[in-house]
């Protein structure tokens, strides 16, 4: 088997709604400073943008327009954190034309030389097949909606757990069903449950599969 160039060092999370998978994520990315992507908030903001605009999901083409527009400053919009901005976003992620024109920004950011950590879907999959670092977190239905539902309340929405419950069940089936780059972990990936565990555990856990992936990646360079 040939041997590949080696590419910088990239750390691929991906795994469901309220997985915990953006705080896994963050606090990687600050442990080993490097710079962050949370994939997630590029289809929020396509969505948002949408509903902003009046226009209607399933409007491929205006979608694919929209895409085209995101830029890294949008991004700190607090409107992308809404239960609304996550459900369109789930709803435009199923179109291969959005993905498509978001590819590019996500790969960019991914070759940074320094390295980086990206959090989604499809990062281990499609984005960054060739990532030395790959977790997929997880959790169960229950324990995501739990989470989900503080983090709203805390925001301020008013939502039953049994509405966010329902929310997580319905994006669960529509992320991993969809045609386009399905909600997967790569035959690769790590998996990490933080069903039983606290933020500082699955931080923890998550810190030291990277770290075994990056002594494997150093001694192979
Ligand atoms: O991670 P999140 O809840 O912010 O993601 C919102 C939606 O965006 C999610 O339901 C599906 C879509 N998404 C995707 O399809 N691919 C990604 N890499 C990230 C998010």
């Amino acid at each position: 088997m040939g041997r590949r160039e080696k590419g910088p060092f990239v750390v691929a999370v991906d795994g469901p709604a309220a997985s915990g998978k953006g705080t896994v994520a963050s606090s990687l990315a600050r442990d080993l400073g490097l710079p962050y992507l949370d994939t997630g908030l590029l289809y929020r903001a396509v969505g948002v943008l949408m509903q902003r605009a009046g226009q209607d999901f399933n409007d491929v083409p205006a979608a694919a327009c929209q895409a085209l527009m995101i830029t890294a400053d949008v991004l700190d919009d607090p409107g992308l954190r809404t239960r609304a901005a996550g459900e369109a976003a789930s709803r435009v992620a199923t179109h291969p034309q959005v993905r498509e024109r978001l590819l590019e920004f996500q790969q960019t950011f991914a070759s940074q030389d320094q390295g980086s950590v990206l959090d989604g879907r499809d990062i281990g999959t499609v984005i960054a097949p060739h990532a030395p670092a790959k977790l997929y977190v997880t959790a169960s239905p229950e324990v995501r909606a739990e989470r989900r539902w503080r983090q709203l309340t805390g925001q301020g929405e008013q939502v039953s757990l049994e509405d966010v419950l329902a929310d997580i069940r319905k994006r669960d089936e529509r992320d991993g069903g969809r045609e386009a780059a399905p909600m997967r972990a790569a035959a690769d990936a790590v998996l990490l449950d933080t069903s039983e565990m606290t933020i500082d555990q699955a931080a923890d856990a998550a810190r030291r599969i990277v770290e075994a992936a990056r002594a494997r990646w150093e001694a192979s360079r």
